[in-house]
């Protein structure tokens, strides 16, 4: 593979050859758990990290291993690691770093699920978080830093908030303070942004959205820029410079230098606590990414088009979409994402939250579903559905309103995309 090549290109070819043994050329589905070793001498060896390959697909398998390559071409990182889903990737990214006694600093604006996660299940594996309610203020992460901070979390664009993460400022601080910056890319796509080129450390996705992009397979991963100094600090990062008991004793920073984040995550994580991803999913995740660059180019079309017509609608109170010049993070949007946010915008009915149920229960071409980044539109009210396990308060910091209605725009053609949600505009009226 050559690494000139477009980012087109790359997620067509990157990380696979013809299969060696059978010339297939599409990606092959190796759907096995285990592999043959050549004799006694070879499994010790694998073993014995004496001599690299296969040995359980819970670790590795070669269908994952192409999506892996795939990913971290497109992405600008040193490596990757697919996981069975995108709470498996943040839960990853972050214990990978993080163990009892230790301490995040976050964004609050969050996807439902990882708030959930970070606020509530962290805490019980003795992983403290403290939420920053202003993350665009780079003083309000510096503010929320303990001497026991060993990650700074947050969304290149926050779910449902559309808000856009300064990735460069809040990098400045996180590396001046010692911690690297885990991004969650999911809305955004290593089509629209590469954060690791802005500075972040490392970058997790919920492939369930936009890389599979079909709605067909959970899956999640991490991918890494190797860019981390972890034993530049002191013993603060013990679990890459003091010898993994559980690996055959591996010091992961001395080892492998800039592939030390990414291999700890396999070999601990994965294997310890299994979450693979099976290797039918990671064929769809490849399925989905040949086309991701012609997919994003027409969701943003379409997206900003439903932008635009719904702020021209008097039913409409507001329209939250950080490609709108009414947008606060419309600025940093244009720094970050030149080809485009995404294609997940928010509104706000006149009627409230009635009035969100009624526009709801009337659409025909939108599918009601707790997903985006499907290539069909879909629609969801977050307050009683997403994010609904964050009291009042925690659902302002996180953009979430009673009467906020979220689209996730598909690939149909514009024109029907307008027509349904006309007539749920119609409902939501009474
Ligand atoms: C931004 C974001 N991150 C993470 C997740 C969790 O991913 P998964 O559902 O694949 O576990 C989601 C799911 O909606 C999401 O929207």
């Amino acid at each position: 593979m050559s690494e000139q090549w477009s980012f087109e290109t790359r997620q067509i070819h990157a990380g696979q050859q013809p299969d060696a043994a059978t010339g297939a050329r599409a990606l092959p589905i190796y759907q096995t758990t285990s592999y043959a070793f050549r004799d006694t001498e070879h499994a010790a060896n694998l073993f014995g990290l004496a001599e690299p390959g296969n040995i359980y697909t819970r670790i590795m398998n070669p269908t994952q291993d192409v999506v892996e390559q795939r990913l971290a071409s497109l992405e600008g990182g040193v490596g990757a690691l697919l996981l069975s889903s995108g709470q498996s990737a943040t839960s990853a990214a972050l214990l990978n770093v993080a163990e009892a006694g230790d301490h995040i600093v976050a964004s609050a604006s969050l996807y439902g699920g990882t708030d959930t996660l970070l606020r509530h299940s962290f805490p019980k594996l003795g992983v403290q978080v403290s939420f920053v309610d202003a993350p665009d203020d780079p003083q309000a992460w510096r503010d929320a830093v303990q001497p026991n901070t060993k990650a700074f979390f947050g969304e290149t664009i926050g779910n449902p908030k559309g808000d856009v993460l300064d990735v460069e400022a809040v990098a400045a601080v996180a590396h001046d303070v010692g911690v690297p910056l885990i991004v969650d890319n999911t809305i955004a796509t290593p089509y629209l942004l590469n954060p690791l080129k802005h500075g972040a450390d490392v970058v997790v996705h919920s492939a369930t959205k936009y890389i599979g992009g079909h709605g067909t397979a959970i899956a999640g991963v991490l991918i890494d820029g190797g860019t981390f100094d972890y034993a530049a600090h002191g013993a603060k990062f013990a679990g890459f410079t003091t010898p993994d008991a559980s690996y055959h004793g591996l010091v992961y920073a001395e080892a492998l230098g800039p592939a030390a984040y990414i291999t700890k995550a396999r070999v601990q994580f994965l294997r310890n606590l299994g979450s693979a991803i099976s290797p039918f999913n990671a064929f769809l995740l490849a399925q989905g990414l040949e086309t991701l660059s012609l997919r994003i180019e027409r969701h943003v079309e379409n997206t900003v088009a439903v932008a635009s017509w719904l702020t021209a609608r008097d039913e409409v109170e507001s329209v939250n979409y950080p490609g709108l010049e009414s947008s606060p993070w419309y600025e940093t949007s244009k720094k970050y994402l030149p080809r485009g946010a995404g294609a997940v915008l928010t509104f706000e009915l006149a009627g409230g939250h009635e009035a969100g149920r009624r526009f709801i229960d009337s659409l025909e071409l939108f599918s009601h579903v707790a997903n985006i980044g499907d290539v069909r539109s879909l629609a969801i009210h977050p307050a009683s559905t997403t994010h609904s396990q964050l009291n009042p308060e925690q659902q302002r910091a996180a953009g979430v309103t009673p009467g906020l209605v979220r689209l996730a725009v598909g690939l149909e053609g514009v024109e029907d995309i307008k027509a349904d949600l006309e007539a749920g505009l119609r409902a939501a009226k009474g």
